[in-house]
């Protein structure tokens, strides 16, 4: 008996010693993750590696069972953890363990102008797409905000590339450090909706290098993105998806990106240019089939068998194959294969603390005439609340980023809970049809009928609050499709004149992704931007609203008045949509405020602008020295005090102006801004640095940056078109 045991117990020391001696390296999580990549592609047929390339389901690709090498599972982003679907449809596969917290839309974060809120935004999505066992995390959208019309503009964080830049790094290395992967998106020039699939982008290196690309850069060498999405349109006569400037070129040469080009959903339409010209994993191309049953089964993707057939008769470096497989092992290691993998959490109070306070700190105060907000509970005993989009779902539509949400609580819901149900009287007072992807489905409801009886609720109100904007239907803000016009839809400019007439004390808020035009601005005596807030929406509003929390939201795009004083539109349909082929960014480097500060046209409401509750004052502007050279830093430094009553956050922003170059510069830009927190009363200092560097403009003679000597102001304001302090400094 004795003797047995000491057998079984000897084979089975004798088994974990072997183990670990015959443990190959790749499975080592404590080796280097190089060492590990060469050494699970030293043990690959070239079978295998091909078979890493290409999807195997609507959202995930394989991996190599064989080795025990796990596969990669996508899902969208960038606002909550898409529901599951089916393996091969777009269906919800009605699983009902998968409803996530949706946080608010990427424009809201942009708006909080708080880069700190970016990382609690990353942090927290990464948990909810860890716990759902995710790999990839298919966002942040960071494609540059051109027009106003641009079906997925809430996506994305704005129209400054510094700005989108700040916010973009931190959301990254949130998701990252619970080891998923974040995958940027859509690179590059995917600023409209409109022919996305095909429209052959071109524009000046100037705008490509200074106002499309930044944040991507940025996204990659400092927020160390392990994955980048391709974009549907094309850029100089090539898809994005396999785009040899962008991807070989820019993307994997000069910036050195090491981690996988996954091709949007459908974006890849060719083999040759897919195997050459920098596209790693193949996502989405039509299928009808599994595997052999279909016509066109996944083996058929481009990157499937016709990928290897090429390798096999030589047509296609074995170089190319490896560099593809590489780099998605990598990505494995990173994440479902890495011993920095936290355990994540799903829909736990954590996050939808976070959802509100995101929200909180987006919501922008545009007008506030005679301080009509905040209006605290107890101040007035009838709230009339008109308006669909106090009471719609608005996580659910606008394409790939639609939620199943655990809970949404909506501005009603958050309203009534802050002032009682019995304060406050709810009519619809329009309606928009139901939530269709790829096409409009009108109300059946009778828009006279519904205004009629808003107007007999708002003339029995003491105040009214119009809750409106645009929507996630088709057409509106969504995916896979524009914006037919600038002005709100489904006749809300008539009714809020009617509401106006009948009660004076009427006020909007609008929740959108975009801006729209206001022909009842000056009639209005406030008016509050509220983006889609995801599932905290109506707590975080009604915060705002009631005054338990002072709005310090600023935009991050502009409003113009009109759709032509935008840049895009200004030089008629070859700048926008395109003729239908080709397009040309007219305007070139001047997006957004760049456009409005250097045509002298004055916007409806400017990037950058957003009012606060309290009041503040920024103090003189000074810098370390006056003269500098091209590589140093300027230290810059200024006061913010809060000279109101209550406590409350300003954005101080540091705009710098070139007033002589050897080519037209815009006005100004911004290049670097604060967030700081005030008591009322209390003054804080703050220091900036800035990098001469960063004045660079990009050089289209020398195809590099560079910052010519000579004289720079410095310009510091609470929004781009309210500048209080001037400051000049020269370069040497
Ligand atoms: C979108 C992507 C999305 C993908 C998967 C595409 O249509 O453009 O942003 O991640 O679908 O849903």
């Amino acid at each position: 008996m004795k003797s047995i045991f000491l057998t079984v117990v000897a084979t089975g020391a004798w088994l974990m010693v072997n183990a670990q001696q015959k443990l190959p390296v790749y499975l080592d999580i404590n080796k280097p993750i190089e060492e590990r990549v060469e050494n699970a592609l030293s043990a690959m047929t070239t079978e295998e590696k091909v078979s890493l390339c290409y999807a195997q389901s609507k959202f995930s690709s394989k991996g190599v069972p064989r080795l025990g090498i796990p596969e990669v599972w996508t899902d969208d982003g960038p606002h909550g953890i898409r529901e599951e679907v089916l393996w091969d449809e777009w269906g919800g596969a009605g699983w009902t363990n998968d409803s996530c917290t949706a946080f608010p839309a990427l424009t809201c974060l942009s708006a909080s102008f708080n880069p700190k809120l970016s990382l609690l935004y990353g942090k927290s999505i990464g948990e909810e797409a860890r716990y759902r066992n995710k790999t990839v995390l298919l966002g942040p959208g960071i494609n540059i905000y051109r027009t106003p019309l641009n079906g997925r503009n809430f996506e994305y964080l704005g129209e400054d590339p510094y700005l989108s830049s700040r916010m973009v790094v931190p959301y990254i290395q949130g998701v990252q450090s619970i080891g998923v992967a974040a995958c940027v998106k859509h690179f590059a020039l995917n600023n409209q909706e409109e022919w996305r699939g095909h429209i052959n982008v071109d524009l000046s290196d100037r705008a490509l290098y200074e106002i499309y690309l930044p944040a991507f850069k940025a996204a990659v060498q400092e927020g160390k993105a392990w994955s980048i999405m391709g974009a549907y349109n094309q850029f100089r006569g090539e898809h994005c998806c396999h785009n040899d400037l962008l991807l070989n070129k820019i993307l994997k040469k000069d910036w050195k990106f090491d981690g996988v080009v996954i091709s949007d959903w459908g974006g890849v339409h060719s083999t040759d240019q897919a195997v050459n010209n920098g596209l790693d994993l193949e996502m989405g191309t039509y299928t009808d089939g599994l595997t052999t049953k279909g016509k066109f089964p996944y083996s058929e993707y481009y990157l499937a068998n016709p990928f290897l057939k090429g390798i096999k008769e030589g047509k296609y470096d074995i170089a190319l194959l490896n560099d593809k497989a590489r780099r998605i092992l990598r990505l494995i290691f990173r994440t479902t294969m890495s011993a920095n993998r936290p355990f994540g959490r799903f829909v736990s109070p954590e996050h939808s603390e976070a959802a509100r306070k995101i929200a909180q700190e987006g919501i922008v105060l545009l007008k506030n005439d005679k301080q009509f907000f905040p209006v605290t509970n107890g101040k007035f005993k009838k709230i009339a609340v008109i308006g669909e989009n106090a009471d719609r779902s608005l996580v659910i539509g606008g394409g790939s980023s639609s939620l199943k949400v655990a809970y949404e609580k909506s501005p009603l819901d958050g309203l009534i809970a802050k002032y009682g149900k019995d304060h406050v009287v709810y009519s619809l007072g329009y309606a928009s049809g139901p939530s269709m992807y790829g096409r409009e489905e009108p109300s059946k409801l009778n828009a006279d009928s519904l205004m009629n009886a808003a107007i007999e609720v708002a003339k029995d109100a003491d105040v009214v609050f119009f809750i409106g904007g645009l929507n996630k239907n088709h057409f509106q803000d969504c995916e896979g499709g524009d914006r037919k016009s600038l002005s709100l839809p489904f006749g809300q400019d008539k009714l809020i004149d009617a509401l106006l007439k009948a009660n004076k004390n009427t006020a909007v808020v609008l929740l959108s992704g975009n801006a729209v035009s206001m022909p009842w601005v000056d009639k209005v005596p406030a008016i509050i931007q509220g983006w889609y807030l995801g599932s905290e929406a109506g707590s975080a509003l009604a915060d705002v609203i009631s005054g338990e929390v002072n709005p310090s939201g600023k935009l991050p795009f502009s409003f113009p008045k009109k759709l032509e004083d935008n840049g895009a539109h200004f030089y008629g349909k070859i700048s926008y949509p395109g003729d239908s082929i080709n397009q040309y960014y007219k305007e070139d480097i001047l997006v957004g405020y760049r456009w409005f500060d250097t045509k002298k046209i004055v916007p409806q409401y400017a990037f950058g602008y957003g009012l606060s509750y309290t009041s503040f004052n920024l103090g003189t502007l000074s810098a370390d020295k006056s003269t500098y050279s091209k590589d140093e830093i300027i230290k810059v430094r200024f006061t913010v005090k809060n000279t109101g009553a209550r406590y409350g956050a300003e954005v101080a922003q540091l705009y710098v102006n070139d007033p002589v170059c050897s080519v037209p510069r815009p006005v100004k830009e911004l290049k670097a801004f604060e967030k700081v927190f005030l008591q009322p009363g209390e003054m804080k200092v703050v220091e900036m640095d800035v990098k001469v560097a960063d004045f660079a403009f990009y050089d289209e003679s020398k195809k590099d940056w560079n910052v010519e000597p000579g004289d720079f102001i410095l310009q510091l304001g609470n929004s781009s078109n309210n500048i209080s302090q001037k400051l000049k400094i020269t370069v040497k």
